[in-house]
């Protein structure tokens, strides 16, 4: 039985930060973020739009009715939580009117805990053939004004729907991860922002997939060449730039090194403009390869690599389904540019707003642009969330 991703969904805020705007006002030479970093701009939210209303966006662009009665899962991925305890699934199961005999969990491990996800809705259609799987990534990249990890923010939601025969991407069943004990990136209960350790993060980052790679090529017994287009996380284009240098072996043939270097610009489209998003950065990439490259087919066979801060990694591959085309959007650049652009001094009162709540639990909020939903009120220490196009009609 073939199983895979069926559809995808995408969505980001309303405000964008430009990054010649951050190097001016932090004293940087613009050239480090459009070049050393490979970053054009950061995606800001207000505090009205969280990891729920994003990844009920993006889930919103491909959720028809049908699949609102057959999703039997949704997993939500995250490490920017609103709640220790319920699963941010259960707000995202309600705002779309999903079948009420479904399970809705929450999962975490920094950046690669969505590609557990997918594996595990993998495994659950092999069980339960005519059950669709809801997966969504979203999070909110937060470091700090004047942090070392400002440059490298962003806010984004990835969904997908999953099932059998799918109309996209079939999985191979080929994953290999590893795990080690590391502190590079981690954010405490206490603490609304990350402790980095930057430069270390990127060594971690870059020996996961040098020693993952060496050993899935092994048990595989397959090569680069096996493969057509290679994705990364994604925390900053330049990172997966080096990333993808690292698996190119020198002896590659000149063709099949343009192929993949022209797949891996197509790759980082979406990211220079949004910035890290965290657990859906790989799959950010993984979109925007297959909607900006010319020269993908049907049949190709795409490698993922997947880092999680802590550090998980993770690679696997997915083949391209005839008429994956169909599903794609292709204007997507052209939504990005709509965004609304803030100055620094905005972003620095936006992004950081906190919730005043009152003794009994209660904050409202200015009004800000949003997508299609919106965290309206706290109140009593509970998070309403509202369809904004309902609000209007
Ligand atoms: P930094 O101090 O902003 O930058 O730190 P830098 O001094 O390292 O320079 C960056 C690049 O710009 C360098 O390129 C410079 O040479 C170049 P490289 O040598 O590495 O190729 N540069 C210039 N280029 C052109 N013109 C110039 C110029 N000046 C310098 N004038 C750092 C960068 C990534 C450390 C920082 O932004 C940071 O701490 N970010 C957060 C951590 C991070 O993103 N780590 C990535 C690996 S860990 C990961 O992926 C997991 C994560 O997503 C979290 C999770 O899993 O949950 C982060």
């Amino acid at each position: 039985m073939k199983i895979g991703i069926d559809k995808i969904g995408f969505s980001t805020s309303q405000y964008v930060l430009n990054m010649n705007d951050l190097a001016i006002a932090r004293g940087a030479d613009p050239e480090k973020y459009s070049q050393g970093l490979m970053l054009d701009a950061l995606s800001i939210t207000p505090i009205t739009e969280d990891i729920i209303t994003l990844g009920a966006s993006a889930a919103n662009q491909i959720i028809t009715d049908e699949d609102r009665q057959k999703i039997d899962l949704i997993i939500f991925a995250t490490e920017s939580s609103i709640d220790q305890s319920k699963a941010a699934s259960i707000y995202i199961h309600r705002l779309l009117n999903i079948q009420p005999f479904a399970r809705s969990i929450e999962m975490k491990e920094a950046c690669y805990s969505a590609t557990a996800a997918l594996d595990y809705a993998n495994l659950h259609i092999g069980a339960h053939p005519e059950s669709r799987v809801l997966v969504i990534a979203s999070d909110i990249a937060k470091y700090g004004i004047h942090s070392a990890g400002e440059s490298t923010q962003g806010s984004g939601a990835i969904a997908f729907i999953l099932k059998k025969d799918p109309r996209i991407l079939t999985f191979n069943n080929d994953n290999l991860a590893q795990t080690r004990d590391i502190m590079d990136f981690w954010r405490p209960n206490y603490s609304t922002t990350p402790f980095v350790n930057g430069i270390y993060s990127t060594k971690q980052y870059l020996d996961s997939l040098k020693t993952t790679w060496k050993e899935f090529q092994n048990r595989q017994g397959k090569s680069i060449t096996d493969f057509d287009a290679f994705c990364f996380h994604i925390p900053f284009p330049k990172l997966a730039l080096k990333g993808l240098k690292k698996v190119l072996p020198k002896d590659l043939d000149t063709e099949h090194s343009k192929k993949l270097n022209e797949h891996f610009q197509a790759s980082i489209a979406y990211s220079r403009q949004v910035g890290n998003i965290y657990s859906g950065s790989l799959y950010l990439g993984l979109l925007s390869l297959l909607e900006n490259s010319n020269h993908l087919k049907a049949g190709d066979t795409i490698a993922l690599f997947s880092y999680g801060s802590g550090a998980v990694s993770e690679i696997f591959s997915m083949t391209l389904v005839e008429g994956y085309q169909n599903q794609l959007q292709l204007n997507r650049l052209d939504k990005l540019n709509n965004r609304q652009s803030i100055s620094v001094k905005e972003y620095e009162e936006l992004f950081y707003e906190e919730a005043c709540l009152d003794e009994e639990g209660n904050a409202n909020f200015n009004a800000y642009k949003t997508g299609e939903f919106a965290l309206e009120q706290i109140k009593e220490h509970q998070r309403i969330y509202v369809n904004t196009n309902e609000i209007k009609n």
